[in-house]
């Protein structure tokens, strides 16, 4: 039987890396905009040093979407190092880049990258939770 699972479907043909700068840089646009994350990023990337980010984050979505091994980082350090992150921020970077997905990819790859963003960014979660000690067992994945 096929499966069905948006996340383990192959790209239809919109993910290339002009898509992925146009993702990255869009939803950093709205990110730096948002009350909620724009003060965070701020504060963590000095200005002069968003070039770097920027081209960071889009190797780290080539790599992932495209599997071009443009990325070598390790993306899990920043993400345990912010004391404030919590669900509601995290809700909100997922619904900002699932709105920037519908703006750049089409609806087929935009479901993939989206379920690829939110299983990501529980694994952050889980994570912080062991990292804290605290229970992780009644985690639930955040949703866009
Ligand atoms: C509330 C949500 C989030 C906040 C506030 C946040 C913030 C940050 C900050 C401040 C950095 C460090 C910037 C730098 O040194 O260049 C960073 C790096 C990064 N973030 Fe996030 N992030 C969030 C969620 C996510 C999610 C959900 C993903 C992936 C789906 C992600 C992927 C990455 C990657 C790949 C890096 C680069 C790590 C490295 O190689 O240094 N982030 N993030």
């Amino acid at each position: 039987m096929p499966d069905s699972s948006p996340s383990l479907s192959v790209p239809h043909g919109s993910i290339n890396e002009d898509t992925i700068h146009a993702l990255v840089h869009g939803f950093y646009g709205k990110a730096m905009a948002d009350p909620l994350l724009g003060p965070i990023f701020a504060r963590e990337v000095p200005a002069e040093l968003w070039p770097h980010h920027l081209e960071k984050m889009c190797a780290f979505w080539s790599s992932t979407l495209l599997k071009s091994g443009r990325y070598h980082g390790r993306p899990l350090p920043p993400h345990l190092a912010l004391p404030e992150l919590d669900d509601r921020l995290f809700g909100r970077w997922l619904q900002l880049f699932k709105e920037t997905l519908s703006e750049v990819f089409v609806a087929e790859d935009a479901a993939s990258t989206i379920a690829l963003a939110e299983r990501i960014a529980h694994s952050f979660r889980l994570a912080r939770a062991f990292h804290e000690g605290r229970d992780s067992t009644g985690l639930r994945m955040l949703k866009a």
